[in-house]
């Protein structure tokens, strides 16, 4: 291991310097910034990393009696070896069954996240859980009635006890340990990657190299920085003048931001389809096809998707390949395999 890779493998250990609250210890648990990143966006000192609040944020994540009836946790819809989507959704299915609005976003990576949201309806990681709880084609829980129910469990008390100190639960605990879990699931250990930083010599191959360069040519304008989004709301083309989903609009209530929606990061990319807000697109095949050959024109299409009468982006078939090998060495297989991130009771 070199030193890059060396030290990028601290972040999942533990450290095992402990510093005392009162009587407790607290562990701190290390997290490292991957030198290709941009700075993180969340507020680490209002809620630094634990050992603790880090195992108490992954069990709730895994615990489907944070949902109505008990049959639908965070992962239901966020699976680890499908890149934390829901696999093989094009719309996400909550309790009973109910079809949800959207297509489900990746996790990994909240860290350094602007909004959150496909319309960047929530301004805040923390405030994101209480999103699918409340959300009835989600968990159609309460968030009242989670604190009730974790307060009604010795054994969850006993463990926020440990983490926060507190003796009877509150949302803020809950929704700390939440964000810990979030925040710490930093993806940054694809091929991409180790190219990038010149970890163990390894080098893209010749397509992927050509893919890498069209890609820098032709879409990091949008995709940009090693997170692959500049978190801005843009419409890259799905429809016409009448959208089903009005995306920022409906957040904003400006009729400028009709039809756009976050550029999402394209980490991970090739565990993720299907693909857009909508999962309409099964895969990076037909993505490239639309990019090339469907985009639709609106008032708000995006500029950079309009050359004079041409839509969309010129790319020929052999492009659209090397695109797709370029998109595939930024498949993570270290974060789909962490067992800190798996369901603790596997
Ligand atoms: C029924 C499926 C479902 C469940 C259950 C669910 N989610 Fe989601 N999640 C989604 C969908 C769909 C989106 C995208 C929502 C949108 O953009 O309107 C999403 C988005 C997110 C995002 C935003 C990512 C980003 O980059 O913007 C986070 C974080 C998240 N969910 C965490 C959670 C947590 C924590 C829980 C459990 C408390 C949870 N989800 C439960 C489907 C689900
Ligand atoms: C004008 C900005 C822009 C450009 C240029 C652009 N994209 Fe996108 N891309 C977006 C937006 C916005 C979305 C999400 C749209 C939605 O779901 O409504 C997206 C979605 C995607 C997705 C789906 C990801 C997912 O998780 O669902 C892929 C893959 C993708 N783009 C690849 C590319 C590639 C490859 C290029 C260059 C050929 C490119 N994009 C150029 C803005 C852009």
């Amino acid at each position: 291991m070199n030193k890059q890779a060396w030290i990028f493998a601290l972040l999942i250990t533990v450290l095992t310097c402990s510093f005392f609250v009162g009587k407790q210890s607290v562990t701190a648990k290390a997290l490292l910034i991957p030198s290709n990143f941009p700075t993180p966006t969340y507020d680490l000192s209002k809620n630094p990393l634990t050992e603790e609040g880090f195992a108490l944020g992954r069990k709730l994540f895994y615990d489907p009696l944070l949902s109505k009836d008990g049959t639908i946790s965070c992962a239901s819809c966020h699976q680890q070896d499908a890149g934390f989507v829901q696999a093989d959704h094009d719309l996400s299915h909550g309790v009973e069954d109910r079809l949800g609005k959207r297509n489900a976003l990746p996790i990994f990576n909240a860290l350094f996240r602007k909004s959150f949201f496909w319309d960047g309806g929530v301004p805040k990681l923390d405030f994101v859980p209480v999103n699918p709880i409340e959300n009835e084609l989600e968990m159609d829980e309460k968030m009242d009635n989670v604190v009730h129910k974790l307060n009604a469990s010795t054994n969850y008390r006993a463990l926020f006890k440990n983490a926060f100190s507190v003796d009877t639960i509150s949302s803020k605990e809950v929704l700390q340990a939440f964000a810990q879990f979030m925040y710490a699931m930093v993806s940054a250990n694809a091929k991409y990657d180790k190219f990038v930083r010149k970890e163990n010599n390894t080098l893209l191959d010749k397509e992927e190299l050509a893919g890498f360069n069209l890609f820098k040519d032709k879409c990091a304008s949008c995709h940009s920085t090693d997170l692959f989004t500049d978190d801005s709301f843009r419409n890259n083309g799905l429809d016409n003048e009448h959208p089903k989903d009005k995306g920022r609009e409906e957040i904003t209530l400006n009729l400028a931001d009709r039809a756009k929606f976050k550029v999402p990061s394209l980490r991970n990319v090739s565990l993720t389809a299907p693909y857009m807000h909508d999962g309409r697109f099964n895969s990076l095949e037909e993505v490239m096809d639309h990019y090339a050959n469907t985009v639709q024109n609106s008032s708000t299409l995006d500029p950079l998707l309009k050359s004079g009468t041409r839509l969309g982006i010129p790319l020929t078939s052999n492009e659209q390949k090397q695109l797709i090998l370029f998109l595939n060495t930024l498949t993570d297989s270290t974060l789909i395999n962490n067992k800190d991130f798996s369901n603790p009771k596997h």
